[in-house]
């Protein structure tokens, strides 16, 4: 008697209707957010040259594309902010009157709860340096006189009203620095995302470009080696023990370990940032016709969700949202 094989694994994918019901992994809208670019002085979106069907957007066209974002049913917005003059200490941050605040309270006003509304926190876009942080006499970035601007920074953006503030710049005792500054303002209530597992990429390429950042140099002084993967859920747990209410692994297709490491260890809720870059080379390789673009945009996601990330940061948030409220997978 001819012997067959006992398993037959590919049982499961013969049909869609039983590839969608075996399928380990889906993705909601609700678990998308979307990166928002937010410039002063300007009238109409401008199109970012190294991120193709991304824009930085005047404050008055905000509420558009909150309107677009809840429609689609997103979780939330980053908001990032592109400010018209910087100085050496980021003064801009911290002004109740800076682009990025005055952006969160019109962002929170269109949203009218029906999204969450997060604000990057950090001082690179409005440095005249670009360094994440203040700088001592010898110009290196200066961690503990930077702490004190980011819990001020902490406290004006949930004056302007942000539900979630994602602390991105990788200095050591931020979440706690936060933390503190925000329950001492009576703001118990504002969320904590921390940027905890954030590697010193050339992923980020594209992004400099959209907040216009002038930065000399690198940071490797204080993003991480992405070399070192332990030290990745290091970062988280000291973040969660600082009182993170949300942790998150950044860029994220090439730390997928590092993902699943911290998802492993995290006793919060996992997130993943997709870089600008991670987004221009799919872009660039789709425009070039080397790649089926919606399919590698979506295993791209799937691959983030499945190595464990349960939100995701995504340029494509709102078109992505789109095909699943249409009823298709991912994958
Ligand atoms: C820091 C910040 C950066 C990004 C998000 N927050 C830049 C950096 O750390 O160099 C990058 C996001 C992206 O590349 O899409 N404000």
């Amino acid at each position: 008697m001819t012997s067959f094989p006992t398993r037959r694994l590919r049982r499961l994918r013969a049909t869609p209707a039983l590839r969608r019901l075996a399928a380990e992994h889906h993705l909601h809208p609700s678990e998308l957010v979307l990166p928002v670019f937010v410039k002063e002085g300007i009238d109409a979106a401008q199109p970012i040259a190294s991120m193709p069907g991304v824009s930085q957007h005047p404050l008055e066209a905000l509420p558009a594309v909150v309107e677009q974002a809840a429609a689609a049913g997103l979780g939330g917005i980053m908001l990032f902010g592109v400010p018209a003059t910087r100085d050496a200490v980021g003064s801009g941050a911290v002004d109740p009157d800076g682009i990025l605040n005055r952006a969160i309270a019109v962002a929170v006003t269109a949203a009218a709860g029906r999204l969450t509304v997060q604000a990057d926190l950090c001082l690179d876009e409005f440095t005249d340096h670009g360094h994440c942080g203040v700088l001592a006499a010898d110009g290196s970035v200066d961690n503990d006189a930077t702490l004190e601007v980011y819990a001020r920074m902490a406290v004006a953006q949930a004056a302007a009203g942000a539900d979630v503030l994602g602390l991105s710049g990788m200095m050591d005792g931020q979440v706690a620095a936060c933390r503190q500054a925000l329950d001492a303002a009576g703001r118990s209530d504002v969320v904590i995302l921390a940027y905890s597992a954030k590697y010193a990429s050339a992923f980020y390429g594209p992004f400099r470009d959209a907040v216009e950042s002038t930065l000399q140099g690198d940071r490797r002084t204080y993003q991480l080696d992405p070399a070192n993967g332990r030290e990745g859920v290091a970062e988280a747990l000291a973040d969660i023990d600082e009182g993170a209410d949300v942790v998150m692994v950044k860029p994220a297709g090439p730390y997928l370990d590092v993902l699943a490491r911290v998802a492993d260890a995290a006793t919060v809720p996992v997130w993943a940032y997709q870089v600008s870059g991670e987004y221009a080379l799919i872009e660039t390789a789709a425009a070039a016709g080397l790649i089926d673009r919606e399919r590698a945009i979506g295993e791209s996601l799937v691959g983030i969700r499945r190595a464990g990330a349960e939100a995701i940061l995504t340029y494509w948030a709102i078109e992505v949202a789109g095909w699943l409220n249409d009823g298709r997978s991912l994958a």
